[in-house]
């Protein structure tokens, strides 16, 4: 399995796939589109410019046709209805919140099948064929407030009372990524690492999807379990096309191609 770790910044080599199955991925509308941490705010971050991050999102979906679209949660404050209604006119989206998200307009936000579009903890969504299972946030770090900039912070308790509702699932979708061992020393050890190590081990997905931690992407593997981290910010620019008929995975980074995965030789 290739991989890279948030604190490798030099390009990635490209796998060669068929042009073939590349134009017979984005005709048939076989993917599923994941993102996560957007980050669409009317502010700079680090010297970069994040008010165009919806503008961004809205030309990759155009471009990868995808069936439906999971964003993992840190979209940012500057969402409005009218910025939902361009999205959802595009593509369905199932989405959960992280730490950074306009919760108001986040919960009030709709498919055009009128379905919702963030995902509640625990819920499990059939997309493209496969179960995908939803968890909200990241965790309260211990005397910490439960809300903060309008966002909740979850509990342990909330994270692994998911567990019973989402064993047997395809795809665990979270903000809040597992430790992973190629971050070294980046991380340091944390009770939402260890829940979440939890969580993993006795769901024990084929697949787990995750963000909040900063990095281009890492796709590697832990136990049983595919593990995909994507930092979709106006920095990064990152997102993952899943097929949901071959279980191939591939990482892109505006409208190249950087890496190609799998998880089903996991299933
Ligand atoms: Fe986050």
């Amino acid at each position: 399995m290739l991989q890279k770790s948030p604190s490798e910044e030099e390009p990635f080599l490209l796998p060669q796939i068929s042009s073939e199955w590349q134009e017979n991925l984005v005709e048939s509308g076989q993917s599923i589109m994941i993102i996560s941490d957007l980050h669409y705010e009317q502010t700079y971050h680090h010297g970069v410019w994040e008010g165009e991050a919806r503008d961004w999102l809205l030309g990759m979906v155009r471009s990868a046709k995808s069936a439906s679209l999971i964003a993992l949660g840190d979209l940012g404050h500057a969402w409005r209805a009218v910025d939902w209604k361009c999205l959802t006119d595009l593509v369905p989206v199932h989405a959960i919140y992280g730490n950074h998200d306009n919760m108001e307009v986040l919960h009030s936000a709709r498919n055009n099948d009128g379905t919702r579009v963030l995902a509640e903890d625990g819920e499990v969504r059939v997309i493209g064929g496969l179960k995908v299972g939803f968890i909200n946030g990241i965790m309260a770090k211990k005397g910490k407030t439960k809300v903060k900039d309008g966002v909740p912070r979850q509990s342990a308790e909330v994270f692994l009372s998911a567990v019973a509702k989402l064993v047997g699932v395809d795809v665990l979708a979270t903000h809040a990524s597992p430790y992973l061992p190629e971050y070294g020393s980046r991380y340091h050890a944390s009770d939402e690492f260890e829940v979440l190590d939890q969580v993993l081990t006795q769901v024990n997905p084929p697949l787990s999807v995750s963000g909040h931690l900063s990095g281009p992407y890492t796709l590697s593997k832990l136990r049983d379990t595919t593990i995909l981290r994507i930092d979709s910010s106006p920095a990064e620019r990152h997102y993952a096309l899943m097929d949901f008929g071959t279980r191939q995975i591939r990482i892109m980074h505006d409208h190249d191609q950087v890496e190609i995965g799998s998880f089903a030789e996991f299933s």
